[in-house]
């Protein structure tokens, strides 16, 4: 698949390699255009099939805007995305929400929520570093849903470990769940965990 990945960042860049190692076109979008493979934000989408929003939550929705809603279209939007709403003096980390306000701003385009529960060194080959893997997909549209679920098994996500929660407005309790990723991360001292459903 042609995938544009925005933002050039931790899990831009661990995203992109392994998803091209995987076969895919992938294509950056980047405040700082280099070169064929690292374009302009909207050059990057109108050349793709997949968006991933790898980008610091709050820019998002602005980001997106610059493209534009005739450029992104029905296209398959994967949003990682978490959004931190700055706390003074407490231990606690509050997260806000991106998924249902991309996919409200942008109806025809097809929002999938996944991989936001961990550390981007968990998102490939989440195996190789933890014990058990479970990643957690919302969107509206099945067939979205299936490209999406087909690309965490190309970053090696086994299907027992991926939850299809449902609609979009499911994304909203994978994104407050950031709350709880912080403070695990504070507890134990690192972020080589994955937040995990054992039954
Ligand atoms: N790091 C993790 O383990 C992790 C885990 C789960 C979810 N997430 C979420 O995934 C997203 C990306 O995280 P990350 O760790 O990759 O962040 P990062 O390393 O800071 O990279 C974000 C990238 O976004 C672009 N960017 C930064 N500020 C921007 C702005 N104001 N406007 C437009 N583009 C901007 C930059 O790429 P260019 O310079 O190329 O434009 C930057 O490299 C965030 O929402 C984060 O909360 C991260």
């Amino acid at each position: 698949m042609n995938i544009a990945v925005l933002g050039t960042g931790k899990v831009g860049s661990t995203l992109g390699a392994r998803l091209a190692s995987r076969g895919h076109r992938v294509l950056y979008g980047s405040r700082t255009p280099t070169g064929p493979d690292r374009l302009d934000h909207r050059s990057a989408v109108a050349a793709s099939d997949v968006v991933v929003t790898a980008l610091p939550g709050n820019d998002v929705l602005g980001v997106l805007d610059e493209i534009g809603g005739e450029v992104l279209g029905d296209k398959i939007l994967l949003d990682p995305s978490a959004t931190i709403i700055p706390q003074a003096a407490t231990e606690h980390t509050d997260c806000g929400e991106v998924a249902v306000p991309v996919q409200t701003r942008f109806p025809r385009t097809r929002v999938v929520k996944t991989l936001n529960t961990m550390n981007f060194t968990i998102m490939v080959d989440p195996l190789d570093s933890v014990p058990a893997a479970t990643v957690f997909v919302s969107g509206d549209d099945a067939a979205a849903k299936t490209v999406i679920i087909g690309l965490l098994g190309d970053l090696g996500w086994p299907d027992a470990g991926i939850i299809d929660l449902g609609g979009i407005g499911t994304a909203a309790a994978t994104e407050q769940a950031g709350s709880l990723y912080f403070a695990t991360v504070r507890a134990l001292g690192d972020a080589k965990f994955n937040l995990t459903v054992s039954r």
